[in-house]
């Protein structure tokens, strides 16, 4: 997969006052729903300053999670797998994205049935294969679905740990290029990455590790000095987001958007 970080095609779906009632680990806070959308628009712009077209889907108030579209599709480029949500909350917001997505992918949509699980937020899809972490919203039958759709269409496939007591696997890392991942110590250091390039967020700074690399840029939450500055040091160019709201319900700069 050389095409890990070109992309023509973004969908992202506004975020509604139902926000408030999102899923989160630990209650840090209540999401202010128009610093979110100040941050939205933002990074939908730094999406489309690339070149790109984004598709900006209208708020789902039935869907509180729902600003949150990566967990709904894979995105490949041959074909869209969707998802199978772990939140059963979240399970209703797989066909509310569907028609945005065929109206790019046509028939070449496959699915995730139940009583597999699987969320976007997991997989991270490099140039050399498809890793998928296992996690509570992430199953084995989840991901052996995946592997097997996956399998057709010439993608190998990587089941890995989710660390304890972190939402997804990408929480902990996001692809930089091909080749190259940005992650967390303690992610790295369960040798999933092993045979790739590792940049390691700096210390006390583990929740810029959601980024992504989007065509020329790599666009990470903003208040993340070092690591952004490491990063620009490395060659990358960084666009930084404020992601404060966000970050209430665990979310990061991959939840946002689908890309493809
Ligand atoms: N709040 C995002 C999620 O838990 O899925």
């Amino acid at each position: 997969m050389n095409s890990t970080h070109i992309f023509g095609h973004a969908i992202t779906r506004k975020p509604g006052r139902s926000i408030v009632d999102g899923l989160r680990a630990a209650d840090i806070g209540t999401p202010d729903l128009a610093r979110m959308l100040e941050a939205h628009a933002a990074y939908v712009a730094a999406l489309r300053s690339t070149g790109a077209e984004v598709v900006e889907l209208p708020a789902l108030e039935a869907y509180p999670d729902s600003v949150f579209v990566e967990d709904t599709m894979l995105c490949l480029p041959k074909v869209t797998i969707s998802m199978r949500p772990g939140a059963v909350s979240r399970q209703g917001e797989v066909a509310e994205m569907m028609p945005a997505v065929r109206a790019f992918y046509g028939e070449k949509m496959r699915e995730i049935s139940a009583p597999g699980t699987i969320e976007g937020g997991d997989i991270l899809v490099t140039g050399r294969e498809i890793l998928v972490g296992l996690s509570a919203r992430t199953t084995r039958d989840g991901i052996s679905q995946l592997t097997d759709i996956a399998r057709e269409y010439g993608y190998s496939t990587r089941m890995v740990e989710t660390p304890d007591g972190v939402l997804h696997f990408k929480t902990d890392c996001g692809l930089l290029d091909a080749d190259t991942i940005l992650a967390t110590p303690r992610l790295a250091a369960s040798g999933c990455f092993d045979g790739y390039r590792v940049l390691h967020v700096a210390p006390e700074e583990e929740a810029a590790s959601n980024c992504i690399r989007f065509n020329n840029l790599v666009i990470m939450a903003s208040g993340f000095q070092r690591t952004a500055a490491m990063l620009d040091a490395a060659g990358y160019q960084v666009v930084e987001i404020e992601n404060s709201e966000c970050a209430k319900l665990d979310g990061g700069m991959s939840c946002l958007s689908l890309r493809f």
